[in-house]
């Protein structure tokens, strides 16, 4: 696996392999890989002879008081983990390579209305700064089909819509969660939480699926969501939302609507923010 910190070298690369007729496929990442990272990787082999992977911890992602100095940075870890995965390419950038007028002069790319609700209110600005990465590194790469969680599932409509409405030549495919054996989807974040925290974490997947038992059951939206953050509460989390929204763009759905929706939570517990969603489809 080649490891390239500068872009001259990523385009000289990836030139290369272009002209042998060789579909590009790219997992972009913060890093500090776990399974749920590397099953995208696995998943871009399926769909390119060539895989790429991005290691950036993007500053203009996070917001003033959040975790981008903490963010957990493990590169040769990392670097290791892509190889036994048969990752083709490491692009691992400095700062001022994807920001070389500085974080505040950057061109930026915002994305309205699906970036607005629920991570949005939370955190202001955290999609422009995903869009605007997301951007220069589908500039720098041009990759074919590029690989998204469905975990960070608003993340995803945000990059499906920005590909759709500048007409990016790349193909957005979406990949399940991974989860582990208590159903807490794997993330780097989890790092921050204790043993027992970790145990304790798995209240959110079992409240997605009373959520969507709940939608299937006919029940009404305000109660399934009143329970839902009294289940995560009484578990000791601090909830950001507990809520069921329309799949396609998140938008409330209408009363006694049940099909096309999605049960999404985001929760606090010790130092670590947590965020899942299950699609309530039958
Ligand atoms: P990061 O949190 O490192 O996630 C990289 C990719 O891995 C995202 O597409 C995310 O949805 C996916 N992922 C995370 N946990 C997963 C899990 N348990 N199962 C399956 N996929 C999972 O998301 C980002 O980085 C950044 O915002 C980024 C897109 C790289 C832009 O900076």
């Amino acid at each position: 696996m080649d490891v390239v910190r500068d872009t001259a070298e990523l385009r000289a690369r990836i030139g290369e392999w272009r002209r042998e007729g060789a579909r590009i496929g790219f997992v972009p990442t913060m890093g500090n890989l776990h399974n749920g990272h590397f099953s995208l990787i696995a998943l871009a082999r399926t769909r390119a002879e060539r895989v790429v992977a991005s290691v950036f911890v993007n500053p203009t992602q996070f917001g003033p008081r959040e975790d981008f100095a903490s963010y957990p940075r493990t590169p040769e870890q990392d670097s290791a983990g892509l190889a036994a995965q048969g990752c083709d390419l490491l692009f691992l950038p400095a700062v001022e390579t994807i920001y070389p007028f500085g974080a505040q002069h950057t061109v930026r790319v915002e994305v309205p209305v699906v970036s607005e609700p629920l991570e949005g209110v939370l955190r202001p600005g955290h999609f422009a700064g995903v869009a605007t990465v997301v951007t220069k590194l589908f500039h720098l790469v041009q990759p074919d089909v590029a690989v998204f969680g469905r975990k960070d599932y608003q993340q995803l409509l945000v990059i499906q819509r920005l590909v759709a409405d500048l007409g990016l030549p790349v193909e957005i495919v979406p990949a399940p969660t991974l989860r582990e054996a208590n159903g807490l989807a794997m993330s780097s974040r989890n790092q921050y939480l204790t043993a027992e925290e970790r145990e304790r974490a798995g209240v959110i997947h079992r409240t997605l699926c009373t959520m969507r038992d709940a939608v299937n059951a006919g029940r009404d939206r305000g109660a399934i969501e009143a329970e839902a953050l009294a289940a995560l509460a009484n578990a000791g989390l601090v909830p950001d939302y507990a809520t069921i929204r329309r799949q396609a763009d998140l938008a409330e759905p209408a009363a006694g609507e049940r099909v096309g929706l999605i049960a999404l939570i985001a929760a606090r517990l010790g130092r670590a923010r947590l965020i899942d969603n299950l699609v309530t489809d039958p």
